[in-house]
């Protein structure tokens, strides 16, 4: 074990900085437009099931890898398969997913922080409707200077919080963030559930109607599931390379799943019940929180604040999980290169801000380049969320599962575990070996569009 490598401060900075990373645009911008777009509670409900068969066994499979070697994710699968170059070259698909979830991601997180500035600037104030507030949209993400701006901007930020270390950077900025986020949730929930026709929201995300539940919806209900929980690149397992082997992995994976959870849940009633306030319609795709929160805050008393709460908010979701995109890629080449932290994340930061300008162009400028008949934004969208993700996620279920293999693995996992139920260990045994990878392996396909 390396002496001088870093570690959490605490147990509960691990469980903050790693639920940090899976709560984020995901959550409070992806999850509501997608329930919004498939059936309200149905596919809240189908989200649940995928999060309890794939991702919680997932979680607790990544951070186990990690946590066990206390490496980067290709030094991890090194050390397990003693140096099997199959599996080496899956670590280093996790760190190339981690690049470039991280370039465009950055973007939309860009997006959030200049709504803070146009927030403050009052830009929402005489907006009338959702038209109107989306047109401002359109014109503020066409202009190539604004969104590379905050894109920029961004990308320091982010650096500015891996620059400073793990217990002193990632965990300490969690501590404060997370629970901030919890909190400014919970006070835009009681402004929404109280406004005038709100129960209409309330009864939209909790009244399961079977009848629209499509396959299309189990596999999107899949596909974001392992999105949200940030599985599949590696960030859990580098997280879980700085844990002590003093802590429980399962009651942390717990932790961080119903943070996840309970975050996307409360981002559905934060956002349904203004809508349905407001007369509007649920399914208005991804620009639903742009499009319609900026009008619902105008119509709400003291809506100025409450905006510009809102965004800061969304600006904090975005960056504890940007900063785990970047730990990715640093412990690599740190790891890996004996790089030195500090001008590992500004090089690092540089590159993944260059990688990203095609995706920010996208919007402004670059509509038109194309690869594959995608935007340069979806493409990379696509190859790194639909197919790199899911791959990802079936070779660390089939790795801990089958390869490293449960009987070995399991002495690992209940280190720092008092008096762990006998069959919840068997249940994750058979979760990880036969369900998971079945599972993910159909989101695979249909996203691929073979199934
Ligand atoms: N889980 C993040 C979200 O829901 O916004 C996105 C993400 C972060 C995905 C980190 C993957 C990752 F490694």
């Amino acid at each position: 074990m390396d002496i001088n490598r870093e570690q959490w401060g605490s147990k509960i900075g691990f469980v903050l900085a790693a639920a940090g990373s899976a709560v984020g645009l995901g959550n409070i911008w992806k999850f509501p437009y997608l329930v919004g777009e498939n059936g309200g509670a149905a596919f809240v409900l189908l989200y649940l099931l995928c999060v309890v068969l794939v991702g919680l066994p997932v979680v607790i499979a990544e951070i186990l890898i990690g946590r066990t070697t206390q490496k980067n994710p290709v030094g991890s699968f090194r050390e397990l398969s003693k140096g099997n170059p199959f599996w080496m070259f899956i670590g280093g698909l996790g760190v190339l997913t981690g690049f470039l979830i991280l370039s465009y991601y950055n973007v939309i997180a860009g997006w959030s922080l200049g709504y803070v500035v146009e927030s403050l600037k009052g830009s929402f104030q005489n907006l009338e409707n959702p038209a109107a507030a989306g047109e401002l949209f359109n014109q503020l993400s066409s202009r190539p200077q604004w969104t590379l701006l905050f894109h920029g901007m961004f990308m320091m930020l982010t650096v500015s919080i891996i620059y400073a270390g793990v217990a002193k950077g990632i965990e300490r900025a969690s501590k404060i963030m997370m629970p901030a986020l919890l909190i400014l949730i919970i006070i835009l929930v009681i402004r929404g559930i109280t406004l005038n026709g709100a129960s209409a929201g309330i009864h939209y995300l909790l009244k399961v109607d079977f009848s629209v539940i499509t396959g299309k919806t189990f596999f999107l209900a899949l596909g974001q599931a392992f999105f949200s929980l940030s599985l599949g690149m590696g960030a859990l397992l580098t997280y879980g390379s700085y844990m002590s082997k003093k802590d429980s992995i399962p009651i942390s994976a717990l932790n961080i799943v119903l943070l996840d959870t309970l975050i996307a849940l409360l981002a559905g009633f934060m956002i349904f019940p203004a809508v349905f306030a407001m007369g509007m319609q649920p399914a208005q795709g991804p620009s639903l929180i742009f499009n319609i929160l900026p009008i619902v805050f105008n119509s709400i008393p003291a809506g100025y604040i409450f905006r510009i709460i809102f965004f800061i908010l969304l600006t904090v979701a975005a960056l504890t999980s940007t900063i785990s995109l970047l730990e990715v890629i640093t412990a690599f080449v740190v790891d890996e290169f004996q790089f030195e932290r500090k001008k590992a994340a500004i090089v690092l930061g540089i590159i993944v801000f260059v990688i990203g300008i095609p995706s920010a162009l996208s919007f402004c400028g670059w509509q038109n380049v194309m690869i594959f008949g995608l935007t340069c934004f979806d493409f990379v969208d696509f190859i790194s969320a639909n197919i790199f993700l899911p791959l990802g996620g079936i070779f660390i279920a089939l790795f801990v599962g089958w390869f490293w293999g449960t009987k070995n693995s399991v002495p690992h996992l209940l280190e720092g575990t008092v008096k762990f139920p006998v069959f919840l260990v068997s249940t994750w045994s058979i979760l990880i070996r036969f369900v998971a990878p079945v599972l993910i392996l159909l989101i695979f396909l249909s996203s691929i569009g073979i199934l």
